[in-house]
């Protein structure tokens, strides 16, 4: 269902926000060691877009919310590799950003919101501009069946590191973070 984020950054409300990368950022972002160019896709306030850039990455980031987009644009702007952030929909993302050959795709919390075809749809498209070897690390409330079918073919499972159901139901979505490899 999608989530009213024009309203909540309106009323100041992210509690999803952190001024520090989530451990699983950091490690994904260590273990990629040569950078490249990265996509960050609904980035918030920019928390991860500074890191991977501060990090030697070539930092693409699309936002929908103009909010959000311009404090993102606050939080990166001393920073030397200067990402460009866009305003847009991933819904649209072809005609947003840039199709270069990304080898890291961020989706921390952005695509779980989406039906789950249509995070597929935005996915084929972005694997299609993607060069091997790449990798996706994502985050979103998840059965491991419905994210699995929501990722393109070629991505292959690293790891899926799914939190405890809140009231044990089968088949209950639970948050969720998966590394992906595009060999
Ligand atoms: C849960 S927040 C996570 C923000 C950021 N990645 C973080 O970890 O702090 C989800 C973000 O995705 C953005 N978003 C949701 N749906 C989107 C869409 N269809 N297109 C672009 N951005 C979207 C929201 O505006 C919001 O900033």
């Amino acid at each position: 269902m999608p989530l009213p984020y024009h309203l909540l950054y309106s009323l100041n409300i992210t509690p999803w926000h952190r001024s520090h990368v989530h451990h699983h950022v950091a490690d994904t972002v260590a273990r990629m060691k040569n950078g490249g160019d990265a996509l960050d896709l609904g980035c918030g306030k920019g928390t991860d877009t500074r890191y991977l850039a501060e990090h030697g990455w070539n930092v693409t980031a699309i936002d929908m919310v103009p909010k959000a987009v311009a404090i993102a644009k606050r939080t990166c702007e001393d920073v030397s590799l200067h990402p460009e952030i866009f305003l847009g929909d991933v819904l649209d993302i072809a005609s947003v950003v840039p199709h270069l050959p990304y080898q890291f795709i961020l989706d921390n919390g952005c695509l779980f919101s989406l039906r789950l075809s249509q995070q597929n749809k935005v996915l084929e498209t972005i694997t299609s501009w993607c060069v091997s070897p790449a990798m996706m690390l994502r985050f979103g409330l998840f059965t491991e069946e419905s994210l699995k079918g929501t990722m393109p073919e070629s991505w292959k499972t690293v790891w899926i590191d799914a939190g405890k159901p809140r009231y044990r139901i089968p088949g209950d979505p639970v948050p969720t973070w998966s590394l992906w490899s595009l060999e």
